[in-house]
């Protein structure tokens, strides 16, 4: 019986050392030339040399001010601030690779279905099928009030916006243009047939589009939808669009715990249980003995800003540490923000944690899981979590960028290839092809994509 193959993708931010706070000072830290071409086109060919799927690239579009309610934080330590664009540097990225894909996070809370819709599809094109997108609702007041808002719209508005907002671009990638629409037909002075782009005439509670969709078809018409949802809706949310799913936690039973409940989700609405691929994210800290890499874990965690990362978790969290004392043990509340990132401190079976202990740990990799250890203990860890937990793969996080991806891909992957559970060449043309097989270019038939509600209000 060939084994179960897993996944990888790396995760990224446009920002100086966006997930491990204060690394940007680390003698192997490149993530103050995240301004520079190179620095993404080097990190681009380090994972298709590894054979990741996707390049996954985070984004904020405010500065995290809860904590003491204002950036100074944030602006002293480098904390997801600068934050610049998370599109702008696929396309060089696209050019030096072959394979890779690539995953911005956009908002769905204040971009506009039918401007996104567009740049996605542009970017398909110009990757030959390679754009996923990461779906985002934002948690920070910050991004509210700098784009058109008084305030954060409530979580639950956020995630019906979303679903409208899917909706639309769903109806505009598969809807809008016929596959015979493009004649390019000379003699007949006929570029496109008129009968088969049509309008989409969606009109909503939060959106009314006529389109058409701008862009003529692109090789995955709709991108790979990643998406990251923690609370009861996020999760909901994700069960019944995303492709891919991402998270954070700490323990092997949490994170089972999660796969199997958006498994159930999946199911409970209308998909299949293995439709989402679950990735939680892994911190990985590589040396040729697990003394060594104890050694290197303990000298990481100096460079970690014990501010910094106070601010960023503030941000993810909603509560403001500044107001804490160090020793207090972090409350469990339902928070505006992000859940997930809150419930890894407060929803432990095995520990109560305090805010100085949970900073210590969101310092490197956002808290995630650290595998630490020699390259074959990490292999372990990860046969361990995609058996046990059943993880489809792991979104790789760094302490220092991009080395962390290098030496992950230097020396583990090949211990993966080894024991038989990860490519040794990508399988297919497209970035779908290559996370869900060959074949797979379109987004399964059982999606809501292909069931958005076509208006038969054709123009
Ligand atoms: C691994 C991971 C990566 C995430 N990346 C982003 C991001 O780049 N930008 C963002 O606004 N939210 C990000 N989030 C947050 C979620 O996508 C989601 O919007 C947020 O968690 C609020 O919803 P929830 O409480 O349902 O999780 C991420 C969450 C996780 C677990």
């Amino acid at each position: 019986m060939t084994k179960k193959q897993i996944h990888l993708n790396g995760f990224i931010q446009n920002s100086p050392s966006p997930h491990s706070t204060g690394l940007w000072k680390h003698e192997l830290d490149k993530g103050t030339h995240h301004n520079r071409l190179d620095y993404w086109t080097d990190a681009a060919k380090t994972l298709e040399r590894g054979k990741f799927d996707a390049m996954f690239i985070a984004d904020v579009l405010g500065a995290y001010s809860v904590y003491g309610g204002n950036h100074d934080a944030a602006a002293k330590h480098a904390v997801q601030l600068p934050a610049h664009d998370p599109t702008l540097v696929i396309p060089a990225m696209a050019a030096v690779t072959e394979h890779l894909g690539f995953a911005p996070t956009v908002s769905t809370t204040y971009a506009q279905p039918y401007s996104l819709a567009r740049q996605l599809s542009t970017l398909d094109h110009l990757t030959d099928g390679r754009v996923a997108w990461n779906v985002v609702t934002s948690y920070l007041e910050s991004e509210a009030v700098n784009l058109g808002l008084t305030e954060r719209l409530p979580k639950e508005m956020r995630y019906n916006r979303a679903d409208e907002f899917l909706e639309v671009v769903y109806k505009l990638w598969e809807e809008s243009w016929d596959d015979e629409a493009l004649l390019y037909d000379r003699e007949k002075d006929a570029f496109a047939d008129p009968d088969k782009v049509h309008l989409i005439n969606h009109e909503g509670e939060f959106f009314n589009v006529p389109g058409p969709h701008l862009v003529e078809p692109s090789p995955q018409r709709t991108p790979v939808l990643f998406q990251a949802g923690g609370s009861p809706r996020g999760r909901d949310f994700a069960a019944k669009h995303a492709e891919a799913v991402f998270t954070k936690g700490h323990s092997l039973d949490a994170i089972a715990a999660y796969v199997q409940d958006i498994r159930q989700r999946a199911e409970a609405s209308g998909r299949n249980r293995d439709d989402v691929k679950v990735f939680p994210m892994v911190l990985p800290i590589v040396a040729s003995t697990e003394a060594k890499a104890q050694k290197k874990l303990e000298a990481l965690q100096e460079s970690v800003s014990y501010e910094g990362t106070a601010s960023l978790l503030s941000g993810h969290t909603g509560i403001d540490f500044s107001q804490y004392d160090p020793d207090q043990y972090i409350e469990d509340i339902d928070t505006e923000a992000v859940q997930g990132n809150l419930d890894m401190y407060t929803k432990d079976q095995d520990k109560k944690w305090t805010l100085r202990e949970a900073v210590k740990n969101h310092g490197l990799g956002n808290g995630t899981v650290k595998f630490v250890g020699t390259p074959e203990q990490i292999a372990d860890k990860i046969e361990e979590w995609t058996t046990i937990g059943d993880a489809d793969g792991f979104n790789i996080a760094q302490s220092y960028s991009p080395g962390t991806f290098e030496e992950f891909v230097d020396e583990v992957v090949p211990e993966l290839q080894k024991r038989g559970i990860y490519r040794t060449e990508y399988e297919g043309e497209t970035l779908r092809e290559n996370m869900f097989g060959k074949g797979q270019k379109y987004i399964a038939e059982n999606h809501p994509a292909k069931r958005a509600g076509v208006t038969n209000e054709w123009n």
